[in-house]
């Protein structure tokens, strides 16, 4: 069976862009990134999108597909070969460095500055570590959906104020925001809070919620920006202290739950 694959193009070098179709063999269990892969080998080397784990983990693939956000390696061709034709188009809402390659350089700039990692007062030992960071499940499960993000930016395409406004802090990134801040091991919320409060921070966002219609992995950004909100308004009514991150313990070498668990082979390299 013939599919024809309809792909924007850009071309940077001239400025212009426009759809080209190409027609392939479809073969069974085809992916789109599988598609995006024959063209590129068969037909126009010079095909330009990302992927790497062609396996929906490291967020490569991220494009919209017959108009919707979804990542190329973890949708079958089957599914969306709408009369044997599938329509494959970059992120919108961020520039473009070429066809199915979006910039995220917005994205990591404002990564940056909400600095996405746990905030210890003892950088001693944070840098050189001799003991473990403890937290309760209950604590864990405050933050642990947003840590599943694999950083795709298709939540951005789904978002209204992304649209208008080039320099909001995107979903993904207020999301992660929270994540952190949600941590009781981490000593850093007020300084992130300050981060996110500045213009196009957090109480631009509108509460569509489209970003989380788009997520393929089910992580909720909307939620978590709104939980962003609530952190802020508490702060700024004196709510929210400096807090103590969750003490540090020795680690348990030999715990009496952990019997069962296997030793590390030996090393191979030194
Ligand atoms: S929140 Fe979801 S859609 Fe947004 S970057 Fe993370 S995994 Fe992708
Ligand atoms: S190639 Fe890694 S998520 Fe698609």
């Amino acid at each position: 069976m013939k599919i024809k694959v309809a792909i924007k193009r850009y071309v940077p070098e001239i400025n212009k862009e426009g759809f080209e179709i190409f027609e392939i063999d479809y073969e069974e269990g085809m992916t789109v990134l599988d598609a995006l892969l024959k063209i590129k080998e068969n037909f126009d080397s010079t095909l330009a999108f990302r992927y790497s784990c062609r396996m929906g983990i490291c967020g490569s693939c991220g494009m919209i597909i017959n108009d919707k956000p979804d990542l190329a390696c973890h949708t079958q061709v089957k599914e969306v070969a709408k009369k044997g034709v599938i329509k494959v188009e970059p992120i919108p809402n961020l520039l473009l460095i070429k066809d199915l390659v979006p910039d995220f350089t917005s994205i990591f700039e404002n990564y940056k500055k909400i600095k996405p990692y746990l905030i210890r007062k003892d950088e001693k030992e944070q840098e050189n570590p001799t003991r473990e960071y403890t937290q309760t499940p209950d604590e864990l499960l405050e933050y642990l959906q947003f840590s599943y993000c694999i950083q795709c930016g298709l939540c951005i395409s789904s978002c209204p104020v992304s649209s208008s406004d080039e320099f909001f802090f995107q979903p993904l990134v207020l999301a992660q925001a929270y994540r952190f801040s949600a941590d009781k091991r981490d000593e850093g919320v007020l300084e992130r809070l300050n981060a996110v409060t500045k213009d196009h921070g957090v109480f631009n966002c509108h509460f569509a919620g489209g970003c989380s219609m788009a997520c393929p992995k089910g992580v909720d950004p909307a939620l978590a920006i709104q939980m962003l909100k609530r952190l802020v308004l508490k702060k700024s009514l004196g709510l929210l202290k400096e807090r103590k991150g969750r003490e540090v313990v020795p680690p348990y070498p030999e715990g009496p739950n952990r019997d069962k668990i296997p030793k590390a082979p030996p090393k191979t390299v030194e």
